[in-house]
């Protein structure tokens, strides 16, 4: 009964967020899926012979040719998003922003043509003040131009961020920016960082049910950067803030806990199991941001794992719930489809050891609001493997190695 109760508050709350209080854009139902230049090649504006880190329209093209030849679009890796230093210093005499003449020689609806041509979609990057974070010219005092420049070149999503402006400006100016690109007619998702600046420049907490209300996405905390420190910072966060964000998340509206740092040799095997296993129990977006040509083979061997990606992109788009154990060990639990009769949800269990010895732990699925009365068949995600079939009263010994996850979904019979 309690666990009946369970699913169905969380089916019902998803059900009336969607109804009200949702920026009425129609997109990002289920979490973006892409690449970001910042993570790797951040401002990446010095092209000379030799550098590897050049931010440039051949940059851009080759990742969609990535995307696109090397299975990443059939996963659902959709959107290719140029972040900051991407512009001339100065605006056009009418005002409008200008592509960086050598690195972006024909110009973004060139560029948005090649990677629509490929079926995927293009995203950039402004900044809500007159400067962005890089001190390239932002969007203050020109949101219908730049709005209107952006559909022009037929963009599909925008990255708004907050730097250098005071908290009164960022609740109000996010909203026009919002309602000058919905003006504009053209489906744009709408990427906001709103909270973070809230939260981490001017030291107040954040509405998150507001930003919900105007933003597809939004940045709650610092950016990642390549470490396994930034990924733990990261599920801290995230972690001790569930109560507070978890709520608001859901089709149209998602926490943005930064990019996935595949590619960089930053992390070991397990390490990059425990950031992606998150990430996709989260439901959270998962942009790359890398050299593609830098993945390893078995980091692209998790990013084509269709069961792992479902359990990201599925449409119920519920937030898993963090249980702390004994030890290191956090169970992140995720109620998702298939439904068994509309009623018994499949439920994924991510069990994360945060801990560098191995930990054995003893788990009862009935805690966590499994209600099938016939058993699951359990998926092993990463082996690909069904383990065994369980009723959601009997109990079973987890051994998972130190920082390293071991992702279960169990499939009601
Ligand atoms: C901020 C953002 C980053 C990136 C840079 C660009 O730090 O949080 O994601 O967009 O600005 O300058």
């Amino acid at each position: 009964m309690f666990g009946i109760r369970i699913v169905f508050s969380l089916l019902f709350f998803t059900f009336i967020l969607d109804q009200v209080d949702v920026l009425e854009n129609g997109l990002a139902r289920t979490p973006p899926m892409g690449w970001m230049s910042w993570g790797y090649y951040m401002c990446g504006v010095e092209c000379e012979k030799g550098n590897d880190k050049c931010l440039n329209e051949k940059l851009i093209m080759s990742v969609a040719d990535t995307f696109y030849e090397q299975g990443y679009q059939e996963a659902g890796f959709e959107y290719i998003i140029i972040d900051d230093c991407w512009a001339e210093r100065h605006r056009s005499k009418r005002g409008q922003l200008i592509p960086d003449k050598k690195r972006f020689p024909r110009g973004m609806k060139f560029l948005a043509e090649y990677i629509h041509a490929r079926g995927l979609k293009f995203g950039m990057y402004t900044n809500i003040a007159s400067i962005t974070c890089m001190k390239f010219p932002g969007s203050k005092g020109y949101f219908e131009v730049d709005a209107k420049t952006f559909a022009e070149w037929d963009i599909d999503y925008l990255k708004v961020d907050g730097c250098f402006v005071t908290e009164n400006y960022l609740k109000t100016a996010y909203i026009s920016l919002g309602k000058s690109l919905n003006e504009t007619g053209r489906p744009i998702v709408y990427s906001c960082s709103w909270p973070y600046y809230i939260k981490f420049v001017h030291d107040n907490e954040p509405d998150v049910g507001k930003v919900a209300k105007y933003c597809n996405l939004w940045r709650n905390y610092h950016d990642v950067v390549m470490s396994w420190t930034s990924i733990m910072g990261v599920i801290h966060f995230y972690v001790e803030n569930y109560e507070k964000i978890a709520p608001y998340h859901g089709p149209g509206r998602w926490n943005d806990p930064d990019m996935l740092i595949f590619g960089t040799g930053a992390l070991s095997n397990g390490q990059t199991r425990v950031h992606i296993a998150v990430y996709a129990m989260w439901s959270a977006p998962l942009l790359l941001s890398c050299d593609m040509n830098k993945i390893t083979p078995y980091e692209r061997k998790l990013l084509l794992n269709l069961n792992l990606m479902a359990i990201g992109q599925d449409k119920l788009g519920i937030m898993a719930k963090p249980y702390m154990t004994d030890g290191d060990v956090i169970i992140f639990v995720k109620p998702h489809q298939p439904l068994k009769g509309n009623a018994y949800p499949a439920f994924s269990f991510a069990y994360v050891n945060l801990d560098i010895f191995e930990r054995d732990i003893y788990f009862s699925p009935k805690i966590y609001g499994l209600n099938n009365t016939d058993p699951y068949t359990i998926l092993n995600v990463f082996t690909g493997v069904y383990i065994r079939n369980m009723t959601a009263f009997e109990s079973m010994n987890i051994k998972i190695p130190g920082h390293d996850v071991v992702l279960y979904t169990f499939y009601p019979l």
